[in-house]
């Protein structure tokens, strides 16, 4: 093969990266947009008083400033081992009963994992609502977390 022709081969090869990882990124983008609208269809959902009550309590509390709005999740945490993100709270109903899971919102995370062992510990985690949420509150927010649901068609989380 000529020069020339190795050149154009390495530029051809290096145009196919490009258009695939642009192709990646799109695809990427509407899935986000997809899980966004569901997110928000499922918040028009929340007619039922308790779940909309939950929900004024999960921004009260800025849970959504880790786990995002709709508890999508997502938000940059540097090594920590769910992908270096802060996870979502769409599978919740699955693995929680309600009384389990207002304690791990009274407790927290103090403590996330690495996701590798020899990097930096992840910046955020979660701290205790223990003296900040209880009775009618919690009971809301927990009434709301239980509602969430991830988008039609995504894996569910749980092996069964
Ligand atoms: C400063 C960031 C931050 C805030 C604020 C925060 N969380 Fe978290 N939360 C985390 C991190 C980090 C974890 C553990 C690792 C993970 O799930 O990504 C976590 C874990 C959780 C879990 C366990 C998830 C599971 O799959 O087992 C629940 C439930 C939860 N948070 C709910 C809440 C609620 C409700 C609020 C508001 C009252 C809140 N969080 C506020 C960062 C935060």
């Amino acid at each position: 093969m000529s020069v020339t022709a190795q050149k154009l081969v390495v530029a051809l090869l290096s145009l196919a990266l490009v258009a695939a990882l642009v192709a990646a990124g799109s695809v990427d983008a509407r899935r986000q947009a997809e899980a966004r609208k569901h997110a928000e269809a499922m918040l028009d959902d929340a007619a039922q008083p308790q779940i909309a009550r939950g929900r004024a309590v999960y921004t009260k509390y800025s849970c959504n400033a880790c786990h995002a709005a709709g508890g999508t999740g997502g938000i940059m945490n540097l090594n920590a081992e769910s992908g270096g993100k802060v996870n979502g709270l769409l599978h919740l109903s699955e693995s929680y009963r309600p009384a389990e899971l207002a304690e791990k919102i009274r407790n927290g995370v103090p403590t996330v994992g690495k996701g590798d062992p020899t990097g930096p510990d992840p910046p955020l985690h979660m701290p205790p609502y223990r003296d900040l949420i209880a009775g009618q509150e919690m009971r809301d927010l927990v009434a709301y977390l239980m509602s969430l649901r991830p988008p039609p068609g995504e894996a569910k989380s749980s092996a069964w």
